[in-house]
């Protein structure tokens, strides 16, 4: 029963996207088991980029079947759209696209409240994709969410949305001076997406059970990085989902027995989008260099990221807060041409000398990186297949990340094609 998570281990856009289509070729179910249409999976194949906001990556290969789990929120306009593009691209999802009925709606309350929640947080903003998740979730657990099953019963959701639709009027007009949603309006839209979505609704955590028991392989998917997990993450500026690889069981509805392994996926320099603490973030020609060559803008936003080193202290922390089992590294080609890179090692902090990441976020903003400077290169690396046909400071740098992180590394992606990717040991060996 092969179940594989894949999981960012920084702050996002890590390359998850490229990692698990990549890796679909060897799977039967792709599955997201958190988040939104704030994540933005960039895919390429043969020059053509997709960039999937809900639906896995796995989707592009035909014939495999794609989950989106009870863990997620779905704004249901979005996926109607990502649906459609697909279709439009040639991509077919019909009979091999399922959705959990226990996801909860991104609801239209939920973009106009995280838009002026930020707003009125003035400079202590958390600086989000402004998609409504944070309000969605925050309904979920005050037993105040929508579900899409619940759209397919007309009197039960008139009949939520009426009671709930109450508190939120008066929220938006008497907290935020915004003006009241109209309830009609809400219904009538929302009965169209119930009409474009029944035909996706599954059982999904039966599905994947039932699948693992036939010995099939699995690959749950996440979305965020790990320091954004509200748990995990440099709370308050995280995400408000479970990112991390346990989000994968309760996201999907398996038991943590049936996980056989984690591959976390590691940019091989750091970017954040959003507020919050970044020890390793850099300013200028370097970051204009990690920006421009690595394209280092939100899929989803269009905003700049933020970019700095590689933050090893971050990432061991990351590893084994996931219990990664192997390691994806991804853009280490976006560092040749730098006239050298540092790679920050250990934290200093209140004095002492930290390997991993405190807990905390406002400890991580004391913390000062110590650095270690490495040698770049000019090649550029992405044609290499072997570890052995780059420069010998890629390779240094490379093998140094793996020791300095304790953690094998399975695959060296050099690249955003699928043909840009190296295999130095099996990700998915039991
Ligand atoms: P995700 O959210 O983790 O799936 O990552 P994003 O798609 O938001 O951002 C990753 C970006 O880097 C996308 O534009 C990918 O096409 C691209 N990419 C992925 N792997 C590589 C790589 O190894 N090298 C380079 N240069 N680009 C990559
Ligand atoms: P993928 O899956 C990078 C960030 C936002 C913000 C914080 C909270 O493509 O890696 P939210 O809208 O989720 O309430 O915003 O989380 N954020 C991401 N950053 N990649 C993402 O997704 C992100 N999804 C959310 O920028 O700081
Ligand atoms: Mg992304």
């Amino acid at each position: 029963m092969p179940a594989y998570v894949v999981v960012g281990t920084q702050w996002g856009d890590e390359g998850k996207g490229k990692i698990v289509d990549y890796l679909t070729e060897r799977a039967d179910i792709v599955a997201r088991y958190q988040g939104g249409n704030n994540a933005g999976h960039t895919v390429v194949i043969k020059g053509d980029q997709y960039v999937l906001h809900l639906v896995p990556s796995g989707i592009l290969h035909p014939g495999k079947v794609c989950i989106v789990g009870n863990g997620t929120v779905i704004d249901p306009e979005v996926l109607e759209q990502e649906i459609k593009d697909l279709e439009r691209r040639g991509v077919g999802v019909a009979g091999r696209l399922f959705i959990s009925e226990n996801a909860h709606l991104i609801m239209p309350y939920h973009k106009v409240i995280d838009e002026a929640q930020e707003a009125l947080k003035g400079a202590n903003k958390v600086g989000t994709t402004g998609r409504g998740i944070g309000p969605a979730y925050a309904d979920k657990t005050d037993r105040m969410g929508i579900r899409v099953g619940d759209l397919f019963n007309e009197t039960l959701f008139r009949e939520k949305l009426e009671s709930i639709l109450e508190f939120k009027n008066a929220l938006l007009t008497r907290v935020f001076d915004r003006p009241p949603l109209k309830r009609d309006e809400i219904i009538k839209q929302y009965r169209e997406y119930a009409r474009g979505l029944g035909k996706y609704l599954a059982d999904i955590s039966s599905m994947v059970n039932d699948a693992l028991d036939e010995g099939k392989t699995v690959l749950f998917e996440g979305a965020q990085g790990s320091m954004l997990d509200i748990d995990q993450g440099t709370y308050p500026y995280v995400t408000s989902s479970n990112t991390v690889a346990g989000g994968a069981c309760v996201g999907i509805g398996i038991g943590p027995t049936r996980i056989d392994g984690v591959i976390g996926v590691v940019k091989a320099y750091t970017t954040r989008v959003g507020m919050g603490p970044f020890p390793t973030e850099q300013q200028g020609k370097v970051a204009e260099h990690l920006r421009e060559a690595g394209y280092e803008y939100g899929r989803t936003t269009g905003r700049p990221r933020r970019c700095g080193w590689f933050d090893a202290p971050l990432v061991r922390r990351s590893l084994s807060v996931n219990g990664v089992t192997s390691i994806a590294l991804t853009k280490p080609d976006v560092l040749g041409g730098m006239d050298r890179i540092q790679v920050c090692t250990a934290y200093q902090f209140n004095g002492e000398e930290l390997r991993r990441a405190p807990e905390n976020a406002s400890s991580l903003g004391q913390c000062a990186p110590i650095y270690r400077e490495m040698e770049s290169w000019t090649e550029n690396i992405a044609s290499c297949r072997t570890l052995d046909d780059m420069p010998e400071s890629a390779q240094r740098y490379i093998l140094y990340l793996e020791a300095a992180l304790g953690c094998p590394i399975s695959i060296v992606s050099t690249g955003a094609a699928r043909d840009n990717t190296i295999v130095l040991r099996d990700p998915l060996a039991p």
